[in-house]
């Protein structure tokens, strides 16, 4: 079998799963990160270039010879990474500029939702701050108010009252604080339920979908606090029937292919719809055109399958023709964040306890109680492991059931330390709640 040289775009918990996942199939050759973080270094090299600088990407892909580039973080693929490697005659697995605005522009999601009848919430699109005014204050309370561009997971207000609603227009439509990515919003119908993660991989016509997953997005205990890119994930959700998961499928999954293929835009690469379970049937909050971080982390765990021979079968428009198989084990993800986060943190503090996990070289999996650790915003320097981003780490465990993994996964966190260590403790907790 030939031996891929391979370059992972990213430097988060994500890219240091699908690192760890990918450095095990026998198809991997050498593997670079770009830029990486202390974790990816273990398994590869960490080229020092921005995710989101595509020149310096392009000449690196074509200078090392590289057979194969996954692009994973939304930044690169909403300035259209894979169109132009594409267009360099360059490998590349990732949904184009085009397919990837069902997650850059939720103004064109919106729009993509309703002409196709997919179930999401009732909504209407501003650029005009007195006018978005207008709409709040005939409107029902509470309200969503969402900046429409790329926000890290932090354009989203839900809001009780009109004060607070009229705070968030003028912050997005007057103040610009996410800066173009708020120059449009999108308002929203309030929805009340559960909410799940969904993935897919997808070959543009063929689709395979991953078990259920559930990230905890506010950054406080009990889901209080301001929306952060996830604090943890369990999969699969337990009370996840297969019967919802069919429903999902046929009511979500298979018509948005459809419907991307009626566009004539293809989707290829994975699919991640963010779901409400509303009494009314799932609806959708969000489209992501990638790999969700942390759900990735627990799905790495799980997957029994050659990444690689996935991605291919995805590159090859032949998903139909492999099985997808995945351990009958749950897991979970627990991230380890900095004091601060998802606002203003400080970085450079000192790591230390992380001497019971090995590093993850040649993707070995050191089965100590069956916890593995994923690096995020960790840096490696004169010998120390510094925090470098908000969200530091993530602790991940497989178990026979959800509370045996999250066990392991918390008792593991116990001898982790690093200045200002904040964590939810209560992750998978209300996924258990509703199985009672
Ligand atoms: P999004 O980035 O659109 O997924 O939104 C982030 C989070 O805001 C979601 O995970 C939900 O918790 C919440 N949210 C988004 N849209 C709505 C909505 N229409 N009703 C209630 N909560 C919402
Ligand atoms: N965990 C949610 C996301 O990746 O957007």
């Amino acid at each position: 079998m030939q031996k891929q040289k391979i370059l992972i775009i990213g430097g988060g918990g994500r890219e240091h799963a699908v690192g760890w996942k990918v450095a095990q199939s026998p198809r991997a050759g050498e593997l670079f990160f770009a830029p990486g973080n202390a974790g990816t270094a273990t398994l590869g090299t960490n080229v020092p270039i921005s995710a989101t600088d595509i020149p310096a990407l392009i000449n690196f892909a074509k200078k090392e010879n590289i057979d194969l580039t996954l692009a994973l973080p939304d930044d690169p693929l909403s300035l259209g990474i894979v169109d132009q490697f594409n267009a360099e005659g360059l490998r590349i697995w990732g949904p184009t500029k085009a397919a990837a605005q069902l997650e850059s522009s939720k103004a064109y999601a919106k729009d993509f939702m309703k002409r196709h009848n997919l179930p999401t919430a009732k909504f209407e699109t501003f650029t005009d701050f007195e006018k978005a005014k207008e709409y709040v204050a005939n409107g029902s309370l509470p309200v969503v108010i969402k900046a429409s561009g790329l926000a890290l997971g932090k354009g989203v207000v839900i809001c009780e009252t009109l004060n607070q609603a009229n705070e968030a227009l003028e912050n997005m439509l007057v103040k610009k604080v996410f800066g173009e990515s708020g120059a449009t919003v999108v308002i929203e119908e309030f929805l009340l339920g559960p909410e799940i993660s969904i993935h897919a991989f997808c070959d543009g016509e063929n689709y395979k979908i991953f078990p259920s997953a559930q990230d905890h997005k506010r950054v406080g205990v009990g889901d209080t606090g301001p929306n952060t890119g996830g604090m943890g994930t369990v999969a699969p959700v337990p009370f996840a029937s297969t019967e919802l998961m069919k429903k999902i499928e046929e009511s979500i999954v298979a018509p948005t292919l459809r419907a991307m293929v009626a566009d004539g835009i293809p989707f290829q690469g994975v699919l991640f719809p963010g779901l409400m379970l509303t009494k009314d049937g799932p609806k959708i909050l969000e489209f992501n055109a990638r790999f969700g971080d942390p759900e990735t982390q627990s799905f790495m765990r799980l997957l029994d399958t050659d990444l690689i021979e996935i991605i291919e079968a995805t590159l090859d428009h032949k998903l139909n023709e492999i099985e997808i198989k995945w351990k009958p084990l749950f897991a979970c993800n627990i991230v380890l964040a900095s004091l601060g986060y998802p606002g203003n943190y400080e970085k450079g503090k000192v790591i230390t306890g992380l001497e019971k996990f090995p590093p993850l070289d040649k993707g070995e999996v050191p089965e100590a109680e069956g916890v593995v650790l994923f690096h995020a915003g960790t840096k490696a320097e004169n010998g120390e492991l510094l925090t470098n981003g908000g969200r530091v780490l993530g602790v991940s465990a497989t178990g026979n059931t959800l509370p045996e993994a999250l066990e392991k996964a918390y008792k593991a966190i116990e001898s982790i330390n690093f200045d200002g260590m904040q964590y939810r403790k209560d992750i998978g907790k209300n996924a258990m709640k509703m199985l009672e």
